[in-house]
């Protein structure tokens, strides 16, 4: 059983969404799950074991939302000591905006610059895609615990 702490950035409530559908996932699948809509920057640290997945949105042009910048703006800033600390990804985005996911990935990298180690692919929900963000979640997190 792993021990998981889910970073929330969302700006409408659909990556919320989704963090509540992975974590009630996990949590069948027998992990011990936290949720977090505000992390700061000692939550990256609190636990040495735990796993953390990223959870947010894309907005304005490419920016993360406000409630998970202060992550992005920690890790570069002040390089906390993150490298090998496992994490996921889930990305919520929109391909009609050609700056489809940057946020995304600009904070799958900061963690890596720091040595943090990503378990897994991210999975990138696309708004345009038309598939079901929970059917896609469910499966996502059902792959992705294997890897745990
Ligand atoms: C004002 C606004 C700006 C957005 N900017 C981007 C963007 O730059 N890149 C992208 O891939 N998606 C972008 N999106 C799409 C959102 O990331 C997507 O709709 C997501 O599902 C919203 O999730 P949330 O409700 O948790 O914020 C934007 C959406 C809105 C409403």
């Amino acid at each position: 059983m792993a021990s998981i702490q889910i970073l929330v950035g969302s700006v409408y409530g659909a990556a919320e969404q989704v963090a509540e559908i992975a974590a009630e996932k996990l949590r069948e699948l027998g992990h011990q799950v936290t949720l977090n809509t505000y992390a700061r920057a000692e939550d990256l640290v609190r636990d040495v074991d735990e796993i953390l997945l990223l959870c947010h949105s894309n907005t304005g042009a490419g920016e993360l939302p406000d409630n998970i910048e202060p992550i992005y703006l920690h890790i570069t800033r002040d390089y906390p000591r993150i490298a090998g600390k496992r994490y996921g990804v889930i990305n919520l985005a929109d391909s009609s905006y050609n700056t489809f996911n940057e946020a995304g990935r600009m904070l799958d990298t900061a963690f890596a610059d720091l040595g943090a180690v990503r378990i897994g692919e991210p999975l990138i929900i696309d708004a345009c895609s038309g598939d079901n963000p929970a059917t896609l979640t469910t499966d996502w997190v059902n792959d992705w615990a294997k890897l745990l």
